[in-house]
């Protein structure tokens, strides 16, 4: 038998782990694995160095410390792909479509973002609620204001979250607080991404609010800065409304489809997310797919906004990556689980136009098809060595339907279903990210280490 230096791990974590690395849309194998008494080893840079039986990852480690969280369930950390900064305070306005929910909730809240401490308040609660949540990556639709751009990303760095983001940028139909210019958008974009693109955590994500507030001008000022920042995201709405559709199509005649609006200036790849995508033709999935663009599905933004049902048998029969976003404040809540539990319900209804999903599906779906979606595949999404340890603890209160379900469950699969049914934030009890705690016991708190001096690899 080898032992392994101790150096490869600050501590080991001895835990009943579920993850789902493999797409069960594509693949045939299992859908999720589970390990009842799973050791992980732990690097003081947050790596995982490696993963088997307990017994004999400790035993190749005898000087490293063993912490034991098998009162609770860990899992990879959540990934959210589409969540919105500025409308933490705006979730729950339930009743309306789209465009009369942003003129009457959304963009009045979004204009309040000038005033950078408001923002900076705004910024904290953001950062606290994903973390409470037990996302752990998201990529977070910005703000117009680039002062409050600034404040978010110093506040997930504080709290050392995996995000990706971007000033939200508009040329025409919103209040005119909210508008900018191709070129003015252009240099506060590569200012931010100067500062904040590949720092610690962070990356930028280039960021028009979608199409119908966008001209041509805009949407070219937004490739160039694709192409200026090394490894930047891309990030809009699309095809989520039937009257925003309309409006789409009659203002840009000249293309063949909304899809189109954003690929015609080639803002479509590896690394870009589009969110919704409630009413696409065939030839709009056929793009997303050769490009490679995923897709944020929101479910219970979907619904509460009435939007449409969300053909996720269609996406995936046409190779296209889908991911889940919660769609605050649209949707109502920073919950993955939440978000799994509402994609299952609708899938479930649609019957034969639907996808069945079993709990692995929804594990797949809130963990590694979300950091699939924002390139970071290699980095986080499961508990395999060689990626961060981004992981969450889900232990229920006890006497808690979720703690006496837990007690109860027959399998490991009836457990996780127990877990998307019934899990909330009462529920995440610790989270960590790059092997860095960040909340504990349910309460959220500062990373300790400095902040990084300088610019690691923008995934790092
Ligand atoms: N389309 C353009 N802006 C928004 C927004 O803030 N929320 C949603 N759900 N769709 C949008
Ligand atoms: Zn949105």
């Amino acid at each position: 038998m080898t032992i392994a230096p101790t150096s490869d791990a600050r501590v080991v974590y001895r835990a009943r782990a579920y993850d789902a690395p493999e797409d069960p849309f594509t693949t045939s194998g299992p859908a999720f694995r589970y390990d009842d008494d799973l050791g992980l080893a732990v690097s003081d840079d947050g790596v995982i160095t490696d993963r088997g039986p307990f017994a004999s990852v400790a035993a190749s480690r005898p000087d490293a410390p063993v912490i034991d969280l098998r009162s609770g369930l860990l899992l990879p950390g959540l990934v959210d792909t589409h969540v919105h900064f500025p409308q933490v305070r705006v979730i729950g306005a339930l009743g309306m479509p789209l465009l009369e929910w942003l003129e009457r909730c959304a963009l009045p809240e979004e204009e309040r973002l000038a005033s950078t401490s408001y923002a900076a308040t705004v910024a904290g609660e953001l950062v606290a609620g994903l973390v409470a949540a037990g996302t752990t990556t998201s990529l977070v639709f910005g703000s117009h204001f680039a002062p409050a751009m600034d404040a978010l990303f110093a506040e997930a760095e504080r709290f050392g979250l995996r995000m990706t983001s971007g000033l939200v940028v508009s040329d025409r139909v919103l209040p005119e607080p909210l508008l900018t210019t191709p070129e003015r958008s252009h240099d506060e974009a590569v200012r931010l991404a100067g500062d904040w693109h590949g720092r610690g955590r962070l990356r930028y994500a280039v960021t028009p609010r979608f199409a119908l507030s966008a001209s041509d001008a805009i949407l070219a000022a937004c490739a160039d800065v694709l192409a200026a920042v090394d490894g930047a995201c891309f990030t809009s709405h699309v095809n989520e409304n039937n009257a925003e559709v309309a409006t789409v199509a009659d203002q840009f005649p000249h293309r063949d489809h909304y899809v189109d609006t954003y690929d015609h200036h080639g803002l479509l790849g590896g690394c870009s997310v589009l969110a919704h995508n409630v009413h696409p033709t065939d030839a709009e999935l056929d793009v997303l797919a050769a490009r490679g663009t995923a897709v944020a599905y929101c479910p219970t933004s979907n619904a509460a906004l009435g939007s449409g049902m969300f053909s996720l048998r269609r996406h995936v029969a046409a190779g296209v990556r889908v991911a889940l976003g919660s769609d605050v404040g649209a949707g109502t809540g920073f919950s993955i689980f939440k978000e799994g539990l509402q994609a299952y319900f609708l899938q479930h209804l649609l019957g034969a136009d639907g996808l069945p999903l079993a709990a692995g599906h929804l594990l797949h779906l809130s963990t590694a098809a979300g950091a699939a979606a924002l390139g970071l595949g290699e980095v986080t999404g499961d508990l395999s060595p060689g990626k961060q340890f981004d992981a969450i603890c889900v232990r229920p209160p006890v006497g808690t339907a979720l703690d006496i379900g837990l007690r109860h469950a027959g399998s490991p699969e009836e457990a996780l279903g127990k877990v998307f049914a019934l899990a909330g934030d009462a529920d995440v009890a610790d989270v960590w990210v790059g092997g860095d705690q960040v909340a504990s016991g349910g309460f959220v708190r500062p990373v300790s280490r400095p902040a990084p001096a300088g610019r690691r690899t923008p995934a790092g």
